[in-house]
């Protein structure tokens, strides 16, 4: 690998003071080139513009996958990834769905932690802060073909994370448009799979909601994800979620929380749930939280839900009694070094 240092950090403490999310960029970043078939030298040079002509194919067809992850530092100056492993793996299921080359392990590994390493000064030591970190993969060829590129660029780049909302959402349950469908990239960290779904957010932002939340594209009766997010009901003491499918996303925060809970004692239903059982839970006063899980929100607890011309609003729960939030101070504090980590998911 080769590694050029910038010359003097752009780093100032102030940066920490960031109060929007994936804006402030570190000092480094890491490049690979895919060219003739094969992986060229990763290299980590400064943070900044590259040189490409409208021709890139990714502008034409899209052929863009990424993942989401974070760097956190403990109390002792130590810095962590979390579960590494799972976003390589994804990427590369992510790669092969969309016909791009897999990265090998050790270019994403050992990239990320040299990176990491270059730029730990980036990485915030508060509570709930953490460096966010972007492997992003894009077809580079300059062609306008419509096939696979013959050229790639894995990438990634560091970004001090604050709070992803600064606020708890309101969501709209999705009854018209689809983020997925069978067959499809709803499993994948694909880019058009966020590029779809902008335009039906912009429509439930003018009804007054901040997000859709996706339902299953044949028949819109099952809960699936939201924009960002995987998608937590508790109705009564159950905390349920929806398998995940070829139109779900695997979120990493999600398993983590799914274990987290159940070793906390919070029953957990893996299983498919009707946007009926939510309204009828919310009529019954069962429903007690619906929230959002994701790498960069962590947990956003909702405060509304729109079905049909219906808003059910959802008093948010004080922190000791919210799953939501017992959960999301559990992983924070097991990311940040703060607790014990029985599942060895600290790097
Ligand atoms: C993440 O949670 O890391 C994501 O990738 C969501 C992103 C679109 C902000």
């Amino acid at each position: 690998m080769i590694i050029e240092k910038i010359k003097e950090s752009r780093f100032t403490p102030e940066v920490f003071d960031i109060e929007t999310f994936g804006t402030a960029f570190s000092d480094h970043m890491l490049l690979c080139w895919y060219k003739d078939g094969k992986w060229g030298e990763p290299i980590i040079k400064p943070y900044g513009k590259l040189d490409f002509t409208p021709a890139i194919s990714v502008g034409h067809y899209g052929q863009g996958i990424f993942e989401g992850m974070k760097a956190y530092k403990g109390s002792n100056g130590d810095v962590y990834l979390f579960r590494p492993e799972k976003n390589f793996e994804r990427l590369n299921k992510s790669a092969v769905r969309l016909d791009m080359p897999e990265i090998p392990e050790h270019i994403f590994m050992d990239g990320l932690k040299a990176l990491v390493d270059l730029d730990r000064q980036w990485v915030p030591a508060t509570h709930g802060m953490s460096l966010y970190l972007r492997p992003v993969m894009f077809a580079t060829e300059e062609a306008i073909t419509a096939r696979s590129s013959n050229e790639y660029l894995f990438a990634i780049l560091t970004a001090v994370a604050p709070n992803y909302y600064n606020k708890p959402l309101s969501v709209k349950i999705a009854d018209r448009y689809s983020r997925a469908a069978n067959g499809g990239v709803g499993f994948a960290k694909a880019a058009g799979n966020y590029a779809g779904s902008f335009y039906p957010t912009h429509l439930a932002r003018e009804e007054g909601y901040d997000q859709v939340v996706w339902t299953d594209d044949a028949t819109h009766t099952f809960i699936e994800e939201a924009g960002t997010m995987n998608v937590m009901v508790r109705i009564g003491d159950k905390l349920i979620t929806a398998p995940t499918s070829e139109r779900i996303l695997d979120g990493v925060t999600r398993d983590s929380m799914l274990q987290l809970a159940t070793k906390l004692g919070i029953e957990v239903e893996v299983r498919k749930i009707t946007v009926q059982e939510v309204y009828d839970a919310h009529k019954s006063g069962e429903l007690k939280e619906v929230f959002g899980v994701g790498t960069a929100v962590v947990v956003n607890n909702y405060v509304a839900v729109g079905y049909g011309d219906e808003r059910l609003e959802l008093p948010l729960l004080s922190p000791e009694e919210s799953y939501g939030q017992i959960l999301k101070k559990n992983l924070v504090d097991l990311q940040m070094g703060v607790s014990e980590d029985p599942f060895g998911w600290r790097v």
